[in-house]
């Protein structure tokens, strides 16, 4: 069942309760970004809730899959916290590490056309497994559908989705993630792993970028 909106943390629209000169952004990028919409360490409260929500619905080994690149750093934050209530808490729950790469975007729109790479092979072993696809942020939601629509065919046990960011845009297709973090303004965020032409991956606090960082970062190719 997917989760409720409710439950989900509401990221106000020009949401300015974090100035930028609060926290400490990488000298690389200072005039790049113009405010914090979400500092790190709530993003790293909200992952353990999830983490504990995820494990009381499991019972059976969970094939926990990274969509790369972006992915990254919510799944290793995430992992880090089933695992830490896994090993400490009681809850006997092993857990399978699996990556895999789609990509979709160029500068702040989406290409239009989702690549995704995973070999048949590896596709195969997913059989009869519960997986859990680990997504950094559903915009259109176009990507999601694609890649759940190609794993349908390899008659999983069961699939649902995590997703840090759920972006409220009028472009999206419905698709409504199981596990959701923030529900995210219509605009285009960086930082914890989300890219805009593969820089900010290495910011911690997700912000929005200036006029400034995405002049400087705009990619023609
Ligand atoms: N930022 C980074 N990557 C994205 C976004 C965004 O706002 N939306 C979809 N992919
Ligand atoms: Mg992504």
């Amino acid at each position: 069942m997917a989760s409720e909106k409710g439950d989900w943390i509401f990221v106000k629209e020009n949401e300015k309760n974090y100035n930028i000169e609060h926290f400490v952004i990488p000298e690389h990028y200072e005039g790049d970004v113009s405010n914090v919409l979400i500092p790190h360490g709530l993003i790293l409260d909200r992952i353990e809730k999830l983490a504990r929500q995820i494990l009381s619905q499991y019972t059976d080994r969970l094939v926990v899959c990274c969509v790369l690149k972006g992915g990254h750093q919510f799944f290793a934050d995430l992992v880090g916290f089933l695992k830490k209530y896994t090993t400490k808490e009681g809850k006997h729950l092993p857990i399978a590490l699996d990556f895999i790469r789609v990509k979709s975007y160029e500068n702040d729109t989406s290409s239009g056309s989702v690549h995704i790479s995973m070999s048949e092979k590896e596709l195969k072993a997913l059989k009869g497994r519960d997986v859990l696809i680990v997504e950094d942020i559903i915009d259109t939601g176009r990507t999601m559908v694609a890649l759940l629509d190609h794993l349908k065919k390899y008659e999983l046990k069961s699939i649902k989705v995590a997703s840090l960011f759920v972006k409220r845009t009028h472009l999206s297709n419905g698709f409504t993630p199981e596990y959701v973090g923030f529900s995210v303004p219509d605009v285009f965020i960086v930082g914890y792993c989300l890219d805009y032409n593969d820089y900010f991956r290495d910011l911690d606090h997700v912000c929005s970028i200036s006029p400034a960082g995405q002049k400087k970062y705009f990619s023609v190719d």
